[in-house]
Formats: C-alpha cells, sequence, structure tokens
C-alpha cells in the first residue's frame, strides 16, 4: 500500500503547521493511502555537526529522534516537510532534519531518490515563497520529485487554528496532496 508521511516542523503542537499537515494527509488517505503525521515538537533532534561521519558508517553518529524519523521516510512513498515563517526562514528543527537526512541519504546510496513530495510553509504574513523554497532545495537536491498544485503550498494564520481560515491555502494543499497520490499512483503502476 501506498504510505505518505507529513512531518510538521513548528515546536507548536496543535498549531496551524499541524493543521495544514493534517489536511493534507486527511485528502490523501481518502484516495485509499496509508498516512503518518510527525510532528517535530518536543523532539530531541540536534543540528548536523559536520563531522562526516556517517561517510563511512552511513549512518548519524548522533543518536537522538533523527534515527526513527530518517527510517520513516526512507519506508515512504511520499513525503511532505512543512513549516511555519519564522523570521523569514524555516524552523530550526525542520533545518536539522533536513540537513542531517540529506547527508545520511546521501551516504546510504541516496535512498531518497525518486519520492514524490513536497514543501508546505506557514505564515502570518510575510516569507511564505521563501520557506518554500528552503524546503524545496532538499527535494530537488535528493532528486525527489515535486508535482504541482493550484497555487504555491502556502496558507496564512497566526494564532493556532487561523489557517482553517484560509480558504485558498487549504484548497491549494489538498490539491497538492491528490497530486502527490495520482503521481505516486502512476509511477508504481
Ligand atoms: C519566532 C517566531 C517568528 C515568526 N516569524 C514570522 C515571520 O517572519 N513572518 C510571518 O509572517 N510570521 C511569523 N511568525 C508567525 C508564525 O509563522 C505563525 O504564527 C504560524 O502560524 C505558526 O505556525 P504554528 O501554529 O504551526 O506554530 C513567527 C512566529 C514565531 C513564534
Amino acid at each position: 500500500m501506498i504510505k505518505i508521511i507529513g512531518v510538521s516542523g513548528s515546536p507548536r503542537v496543535g498549531g496551524n503547521t499541524e493543521l495544514l499537515v493534517k489536511e493534507a494527509l486527511k485528502t490523501a488517505s481518502e484516495e485509499r493511502v496509508e498516512t503518518e503525521f510527525i510532528s517535530l515538537a518536543g523532539l530531541n533532534l540536534k543540528p548536523c555537526q559536520a563531522c562526516r561521519s556517517c561517510g563511512t558508517t552511513k549512518e548519524c553518529i548522533q543518536k537522538d529522534d533523527f534515527q526513527a524519523i530518517f527510517s520513516k521516510m526512507v519506508e515512504a512513498d511520499g513525503l511532505i516537510l512543512a513549516s511555519p515563517v519564522y523570521f523569514g526562514s524555516a524552523t530550526p528543527q525542520i533545518m536539522s532534519l533536513i540537513s542531517r537526512a540529506g547527508l545520511v541519504s546521501g551516504a546510504k546510496g541516496r535512498v531518497l531518490e525518486n519520492k514524490v513530495g513536497g514543501p508546505l510553509a506557514i505564515a502570518r504574513r510575510a516569507g511564505h515563497n521563501f520557506t518554500f523554497a528552503q524546503l524545496m532545495f532538499f527535494f530537488f537536491q535528493q532528486g525527489m520529485i515535486i508535482p504541482g498544485s493550484t497555487y504555491w503550498n502556502i496558507a496564512f494564520g497566526r494564532e493556532k487554528g487561523e489557517v482553517l481560515n484560509d480558504e485558498e491555502g487549504l484548497r491549494t494543499i489538498r490539491n497538492f496532496a491528490k497530486k502527490m497520490v495520482w503521481l505516486i499512483k502512476k509511477i508504481k503502476e
């Protein structure tokens, strides 16, 4: 069965990023796809130390919550990475995951290659496109395949739950999730 995982890079439990990822996963599950939501909130996820030992051992030397998440990324057919905008950028949490996953994946022989997925970015007012691009660089560098939607995968919201008022944002994310499933099914045919 097709599996899609959605990662929220927000430290805020029950916030807008979480809601948006869950909306994408709900849409995917309506197409008979297995989904799993992963929140980085409260996890122990240190940044990459640039020790390069993964190049030799093919594992990250820092033992924390990274290993469990990376295993799920490798098992999945589809991957959604979402972040709120913090001072115009993606959060340190999601960047820690990206840096370490990118190097370990490379060391293991580019194990994320050809997976389907893409970024989501959420902000109160500005910085969506920059954060969207930050996450997109990871997908491109890993040889993953990003399907389009009816707009860029961004949404507006400040306080918890406000993103649910952004009709166009929700519609864009639902269309993105549908396109992800469509593409994964085509690839697996
Ligand atoms: C430290 C911090 C920095 C933020 N920086 C920005 C920003 O640069 N631009 C913006 O529009 N919103 C900014 N926000 C607002 C968040 O992006 C917004 O509240 C978002 O919905 C939070 O997502 P969450 O509910 O998943 O945590 C910032 C919030 C925090 C806590």
